[in-house]
């Protein structure tokens, strides 16, 4: 069988891309869905950490939540599906902030962001792109760079998606986070997470929840459950090796030269001159 054509795997919708698994129908429906206003929605740009918030997120809870696959992936029988749920719904997005449908923002339900450096999420995306068949094939690190600065990559510019959602950093039900200060210190992001969602979790509950949610124990549940697809919050892939990759932070300098530094650099700060980074 011949590899899919790009036309078979992504497509573009209000100016940014998006896999053909997400379909224009659901996408064009989003406005419609009827948000809860105890949803708790887990927002990032891809390759964020966002299976990592993820997993630490289901673990504060000791009742029954449902964390479901991204509210943009899927075809037009998604908004059914997830009205038909009963428990409380913990719902990722990789949608720019003015993609989300409205429900969401007049119910002013609870939305975490996380955020990571972007030059470590351009080498995440990198390799994810590298070793997944539902993705456009990139032959070179230079060449997926200039798609990533551009913004033609699935979710469009890291740039245009953090400085849609950080305007409304400051709104009480939005939650900031970063990548890098999970890693310096799990524990403290932990307890803010469950302060923001109002949860009574015990030191020694954050403490094992810490434990749990280390990038080698994630990755080693991943190669005991490696067969269950429902385990990954992406599904561009069954395939969870592909999300537990290093979980560093710094990859970048081993993949930029100094001039693609400098470039990016340059973009960044053009870019980003509004924004308070
Ligand atoms: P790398 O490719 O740099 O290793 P997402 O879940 O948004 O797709 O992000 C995937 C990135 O988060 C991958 O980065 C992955 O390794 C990292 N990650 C996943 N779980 C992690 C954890 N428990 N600790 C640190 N990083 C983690």
């Amino acid at each position: 069988m011949s590899n899919p054509t790009e036309a078979e795997l992504i497509h573009m919708f209000k100016g940014i891309l998006f896999t053909t698994r997400s379909s224009p129908e659901l996408l064009k429906s989003l406005d419609t869905f009827d948000a809860r206003e105890d949803d708790v929605l887990l927002v990032s740009y891809p390759k964020s950490g966002t299976h990592w918030l993820a997993g630490v997120i289901s673990k504060l809870y000791n009742t029954q939540v449902t964390l479901t696959s991204p509210i943009e992936f899927g075809d037009i029988s998604k908004l059914e599906e997830l009205n038909k749920l009963s428990s409380k719904r913990i719902i990722p997005t990789h949608l720019d902030y003015n993609l989300l449908p409205q429900n969401f923002k007049n119910k002013k339900c609870k939305m975490i962001y996380i955020c990571r450096n972007p030059k470590d999420t351009a080498v995440s995306m990198y390799h994810y792109y590298r070793d997944n068949p539902n993705l456009p094939t990139v032959d070179t690190w230079p060449a997926f760079l200039d798609l990533f600065l551009n913004g033609d990559v699935v979710c469009g510019s890291w740039f245009d998606h953090f400085l849609s959602w950080e305007k409304h950093e400051n709104e009480k039900n939005i939650l900031f986070l970063f990548y890098e200060d999970m890693k310096k210190d799990l524990p403290k992001i932990v307890k803010k997470i469950s302060l923001f969602l109002g949860l009574n979790v015990s030191d020694n509950d954050i403490q094992d929840i810490c434990k749990k949610s280390s990038f080698s124990e994630m990755k080693n549940d991943t190669e005991k459950e490696n067969t269950d697809p429902s385990h990954t919050v992406c599904v561009l892939t069954s395939n969870r090796k592909l999300i537990f990759r290093k979980g560093a932070v710094g990859d970048w300098k081993n993949h930029f030269t100094p001039k693609q530094n400098r470039r990016f650099e340059e973009v960044f700060n053009e870019k980003m001159k509004l924004s308070k980074m």
